[in-house]
Formats: C-alpha cells, sequence, structure tokens
C-alpha cells in the first residue's frame, strides 16, 4: 500500500518533469545618458555563419514582423513553479528547405570573451554551451551572478550569494571579422574599450 503511494507520487513528480516556456516576443532597446544612443532599438546582427551580436539600431520602433529585432525569454518551469530568470532567445530562421518548410535554429545569448578585456561580447550561436541567466527587473536587463566572490575570504563560505547585475555598454567591437558599435556586457570595473558608453536594455512588449 505504502508503496504504491510512493510510486504514484514518483510518478506523477516524473510526468510534471522539468519544462522551458517561452515567452511572448518582445524588443530590446537602450536608454543612456548619452543621447547619442539614448533610445535605440537592438537587432541581431550578422557576424559569422549563424553567429550575431547586438547592433544598435534606430529610435523608430521596429515593425511587429522584423526578426532581427524579435526576442523571448526562455524560463523552467519546475513542479509547476516558473522560475523569473533564464535565457535570452533570438531565432535563427534558416533558408527554406526543398520542400518550402520554414526552419529555425533557437539561439541563447552569451557572452564571447577576450583574454586581455573585461568587455564580453554579446553573442547569438547555435549549441553554445555556457548561457548566463538573465531577467527583467521593472523591464531592465540583469543578469545573474554566481557566485559574487566580492566578499569570499580565505575559509569556504557558509553560503554562496548570486547578484544581479546591469553591466551593459554600447561599444564598438570586433564580432568574428566585422567592426559594429554593439551591445557589450563588461564582467567588473571600468570597460578596458575606451569606446565603451554606459547603458540600459529595456524591454519593449511587441504589442505595446
Ligand atoms: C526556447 O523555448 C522554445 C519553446 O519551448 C524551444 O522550442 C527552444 O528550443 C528553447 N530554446 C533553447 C535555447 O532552449
Ligand atoms: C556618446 O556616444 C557616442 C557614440 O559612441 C560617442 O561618440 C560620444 O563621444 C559619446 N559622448 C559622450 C559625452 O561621452
Ligand atoms: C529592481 O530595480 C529597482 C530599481 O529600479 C531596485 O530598487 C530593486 O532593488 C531591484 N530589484 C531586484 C530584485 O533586483
Amino acid at each position: 500500500m505504502k508503496s504504491a503511494i510512493i510510486a504514484g507520487v514518483f510518478a506523477a513528480t516524473a510526468a510534471m518533469g522539468q519544462t522551458i516556456k517561452q515567452s511572448e516576443p518582445f524588443f530590446l532597446k537602450v536608454t543612456s545618458s548619452n543621447l547619442t544612443i539614448d533610445g535605440k532599438f537592438l537587432y541581431s546582427c550578422h557576424a559569422g555563419a549563424a553567429l550575431q551580436t547586438l547592433c544598435l539600431g534606430s529610435r523608430d520602433v521596429p515593425t511587429t514582423n522584423v526578426n532581427s529585432a524579435t526576442f523571448y525569454l526562455n524560463t523552467t518551469v519546475y513542479e509547476g513553479k516558473e522560475s523569473d530568470t533564464g535565457n535570452l532567445i533570438w531565432n535563427l530562421v534558416l533558408a527554406p528547405g526543398a520542400d518550402g518548410s520554414q526552419q529555425i535554429v533557437s539561439e541563447p545569448l552569451t557572452f564571447q570573451y577576450t583574454p586581455g578585456s573585461n568587455v564580453a561580447i554579446t553573442w547569438f550561436a547555435p549549441g553554445y554551451p555556457t548561457q548566463p541567466e538573465v531577467g527583467f527587473n521593472n523591464s531592465a536587463l540583469f543578469v545573474n551572478s554566481y557566485p559574487d566572490d566580492s566578499h569570499f575570504t580565505d575559509t569556504y563560505p557558509e553560503q554562496f550569494t548570486s547578484t544581479r547585475i546591469s553591466n551593459w555598454y554600447a561599444c564598438w567591437v570586433l564580432a568574428g571579422s566585422y567592426y559594429y558599435n554593439a551591445l557589450s556586457w563588461v564582467t567588473a570595473g571600468a570597460p578596458h574599450n575606451p569606446t565603451c558608453q554606459s547603458v540600459s536594455v529595456i524591454k519593449v512588449d511587441v504589442s505595446a
């Protein structure tokens, strides 16, 4: 009797499992105290085969069906509870197959680092292993930084904490072999790249 109940609970848990939930589509725009870049929308721009970074475009609200300006947040739902952080997604649309079918590759935002700089390029690439966990606080994009090592001592900590940081900058970067004014991430401290301008990244609902 007891084992039957346990088996039943186990089966229900396994069936519920962990699922991925994709948000409604949204646009992203930067806000900045620098009026040259304030209010510009972000567009996925070509940096190599199936590789993209996030370029600053115009201030005009993108038209609803512009794929390069359309992003999603993928969160996980586990036992009915949805996380408020996840992966920032852009869909790479491939050329239609011979049968005319449309194929997309769901690409999560990653950061591409350079050994000698604290400025990382925003990067969309298929099947990339390390993805920063991101979320929105009052529409402003943040990254979960874990662990927060700023209070580390020489003994094993009682707990590791994460912090929500928004070290976004618009910088001139080398993305693949392309030179773009693109959204960038500064790991810590002042940007090594002198062109970087501090920005916030704001979610704009497609229907808004
Ligand atoms: C994002 O979620 C959608 C819908 O569940 C899924 O098709 C897609 O593969 C997910 N992307 C990633 C990178 O996990
Ligand atoms: C504002 O950003 C532009 C474009 O990156 C740059 O040329 C300009 O120097 C910046 N202005 C200030 C006051 O930093
Ligand atoms: C969200 O942003 C507000 C400022 O807009 C800040 O006061 C608050 O601490 C943030 N909350 C989280 C959970 O990061």
